[in-house]
């Protein structure tokens, strides 16, 4: 197996790890159905990408992976995990297929989802409290974890999403799209590299951080936070249910503003390209500012190229 492959499957093992321990009997009281519905969402698998994104940033930036960089990777995805569950209520996209099994909702009913999710937001800030105690000086990690997954991030970009946007104007029409991207995947991705970077910067005194580096994994963040979704966009479209593990077709079924149903197939992997060659050019700059990047290099790689 390629060593940066090995290197996500390791990943993935370490994360599957600490989410069972974060949600473990010892940590949440395990007879509660709420319990259960947490952890049939957020032990269902997944890509992971948001924490190993945290993991990746932080090892290119010189820490090693411990248990308290563990921690705050799992709450971001812990995070990931609600929105998802919010996001497929009926009063949401209304789905009942996620990663190959029933949605929360499917299973536990629309009240227990609502506080499934409720649930794993509140133990994610109840974990980054926690790992603030240990080291005061991430107070900064919760200022943008907090800031990013809220209305400045993604929820406000889910709320703009939930708003039937309509312009004869196609150039607006995509500003207003951009934006929303930004937000409501942009945000967790942004808030996810930003972590891994100011864990390391607060782990070393190094000359290694500066503004400058700090702004170029902004921008790799936004680039691959508007790559992703447009992914998203176009395997709802082109993907198949079987290998996606989500419902086909329902952004067209909800009349939804996504970039395939604003500028169709050809040119919304023509935008995914120009992105993907930009966040290469960022990727380059980081390793000018002597930041192994191989890793991530491979991993934005896949999920760019990514068929599920
Ligand atoms: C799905 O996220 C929702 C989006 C923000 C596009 P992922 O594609 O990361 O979903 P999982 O976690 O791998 O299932
Ligand atoms: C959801 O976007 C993004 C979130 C913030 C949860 P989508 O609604 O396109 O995600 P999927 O396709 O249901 O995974
Ligand atoms: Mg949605
Ligand atoms: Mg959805
Ligand atoms: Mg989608």
């Amino acid at each position: 197996m390629d060593k940066n492959m090995q290197k996500y499957v390791e990943y993935l093992e370490q994360i599957e790890a600490e989410l069972r321990y974060c949600t473990s009997d010892s940590k949440v009281e395990s007879e509660q159905k709420v319990v259960d519905a947490m952890r049939y969402s957020l032990l269902s698998g997944g890509k992971r990408i948001r924490p190993v994104l945290t993991l990746a940033v932080a090892n290119a930036l010189g820490s090693e992976t411990d248990n308290n960089l563990l921690r705050l990777s799992s709450v971001i995805e812990m995070i990931h995990s609600y929105s998802l569950i919010h996001d497929d209520l009926p009063a949401m996209d209304n789905d009942d297929l996620r990663r190959g099994k029933p949605t929360n909702h499917i299973i536990y009913g629309e009240g227990m989802a609502v506080l499934a999710g409720d649930g794993l937001l509140n133990l994610a800030y109840e974990e980054l409290f926690e790992l603030c105690n240990n080291m005061p000086e991430l107070i900064n990690v919760c200022q943008t974890i907090s800031h990013n997954a809220g209305v400045n991030g993604m929820i406000g970009g889910q709320s703009m999403d939930m708003t039937n946007f309509q312009s004869d104007d196609q150039e607006t029409s995509l500003q207003y799209l951009i934006k929303l991207q930004k937000l409501k995947t942009g945000g967790l991705i942004k808030a996810a590299t930003l972590s891994g970077y100011y864990y390391a910067e607060a782990m070393q005194n190094s000359d290694l951080f500066s503004v400058k580096l700090k702004d170029l994994f902004i921008s790799y963040a936004d680039c691959l936070g508007l790559a992703f979704q447009i992914r998203d966009d176009l395997l709802d479209v082109i993907s198949d249910e079987k290998r996606l593990g989500k419902s086909i077709g329902k952004d067209v079924r909800d009349n939804k503003l996504t970039f395939v149903t604003l500028l169709g197939i050809e040119e919304s992997k023509k935008y995914e390209n120009e992105l993907y060659h930009d966040i290469i050019l960022i990727l380059k700059q980081i390793e000018e500012c002597n930041v192994d990047i191989d890793f991530l290099s491979y991993f934005t790689s896949v999920l760019i190229h990514r068929d599920y």
